[in-house]
């Protein structure tokens, strides 16, 4: 449950999201439109750089898995048949009084928790955002924005099969938008209406479901760990009978320790052959698997990982804030990782004369090639430092008179704000050693 500590940290990080410029509020100046966010110059960068880091450890670091990026908008039969038009709902309740809504699920007792009034009777509300293709707006012309981004996954197994001439086991990865009409939004971008997920459906031998799903749990929480994130802030959970999706056979959350909850940050499930026969049904389309080797043919089932890009990023932020003293006064400093990082490194000439900032033009010239960099001549050097410290870049780099005699400049770490000198044409192949390891 939230405390006051808790809360206030959560207030703190949201503002400094908005003042170094990570997340804003969607269309602010027109009062903003509740769950909807936008995000800033730093990130944008960060954002881009957990899914390219997901795509990377999904895509190019094994051969097993194909990429797909499939249509927001499908075949309005595509949600029948999947379930989700049936089932992809939560019980909701109103307050007769003030007439704020809730999730059932998520109130404890029988009076409204924001005056104590009385509450309609739960009613099971449909997730789903409905639009219209075209220019007539009838029951014929609707469609959905996707709620989860697996089914263009399903619908495109043959087609990916096919031209990649993978075997099972083999998975296929998105990553894409995806829209909830939440009853509940809330908790900055943990939950909102428009967000991104990163999934991976993987197909297998109905017989090796035990074995997978244990291999894909361990491995995502292996990713979350090699973002950083501190092994004691995350944990399994595994779904009973009455938190199971109405497509899977068994699932586990990894789940993080927001300063609101223990909440989930991504799915693993066994979703077993639900999928595939049900658009196998639905369409005609055949979509079992031939094993050429052992004659056998088979609906595969699918083991999904399903996890957040807005949740894997607030868990980045919540995980890397820190607030310290130093020399008598207080710093606030996001320990991203260095792979993570919206900028690598701060370029500085200690003073704004003597040919430094000449200097330190021609570094951020070398290094802008290679890493996002940034340059700043404004204020102390002190508070360029710990301006930077605030948006998570982890070096600087500072021309000083000496640089002038030596071609060396200093290399300051943000965590332990240890400084090094270390030689200019050396600064890519340190940089990359200490952001990469390699
Ligand atoms: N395809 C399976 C699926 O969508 P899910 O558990 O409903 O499973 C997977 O969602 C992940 O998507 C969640 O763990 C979470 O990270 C993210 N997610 C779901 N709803 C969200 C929302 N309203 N806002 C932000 N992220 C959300």
């Amino acid at each position: 449950m939230t405390n006051k500590k808790n809360q206030d940290l959560m207030d703190k990080l949201v503002s400094l999201c908005k003042r170094k410029g990570f997340i804003f509020q969607s269309s602010e100046i027109y009062g903003g439109i509740n769950s909807c966010w936008d995000y800033g110059p730093l990130g944008v960068e960060l954002k881009n750089n957990i899914k390219q880091n997901w795509w990377k450890s999904m895509t190019q670091f094994r051969d097993d898995i194909e990429g797909l990026d499939a249509s927001i908008l499908m075949h309005p039969s595509v949600w029948i048949t999947s379930g989700h038009v049936e089932s992809f709902a939560d019980p909701m309740v109103d307050c007769k009084s003030c007439k704020m809504r809730f999730r059932a699920d998520e109130i404890s007792g029988k009076k409204c928790p924001n005056c104590g009034g009385e509450l309609t009777e739960a009613r099971q509300f449909n997730l789903m955002f409905k639009t219209h293709m075209g220019p007539v707006e009838d029951e014929a012309s609707v469609v959905y924005l996707r709620p989860e981004t697996a089914q263009g996954i399903y619908v495109n197994f043959l087609n990916v099969l096919a031209p990649s001439r993978q075997k099972l086991p083999f998975g296929i990865a998105q990553i894409g938008k995806a829209f909830r009409n939440e009853i509940s939004p809330g908790n900055f971008i943990f939950r909102s209406r428009e967000f991104e997920q990163m999934e991976m459906q993987f197909f297998i031998h109905p017989n090796e479901d035990e074995k997978w799903i244990e291999y894909w749990k361990e491995e995502r929480m292996k990713w979350y760990l090699s973002l950083g994130i501190k092994k004691e802030n995350l944990r399994f959970h595994q779904h009973d009978k009455k938190e199971l999706a109405f497509y899977a056979k068994t699932a586990y959350d990894i789940e993080y320790n927001f300063p609101f909850d223990w909440k989930e940050i991504e799915g693993v499930h066994n979703r077993t052959d639900y999928d595939l026969s049900r658009h196998t049904q639905a369409t005609g389309k055949d979509l079992s698997y031939f094993n050429d080797q052992t004659k056998e043919r088979f609906i595969p089932y699918i083991i999904e990982t399903s996890a957040g890009v807005d949740r894997t990023m607030l868990v980045c932020l919540v995980d890397a804030y820190y607030e310290e003293w130093v020399l008598n006064e207080e710093r606030t400093v996001l320990r991203l990782d260095p792979k993570i990082a919206p900028i690598k490194a701060g370029i500085y000439p200690l003073v704004k004369r003597d040919n430094m900032p000449e200097v330190a033009k021609k570094i951020e010239d070398k290094l802008r090639p290679h890493f996002k960099v940034f340059y700043d001549e404004g204020g102390a050097i002190g508070r360029r430092y710990r301006r930077q410290d605030e948006a998570g870049t982890p070096f600087g780099i500072t021309v000083d008179s000496q640089t002038l005699q030596d071609e060396t400049v200093t290399l300051r770490e943000r965590d332990s704000m240890e400084q090094v000198r270390v030689k200019i044409d050396d600064l890519v192949t340190i940089l990359n050693k200490k952001i990469w390891g390699v």
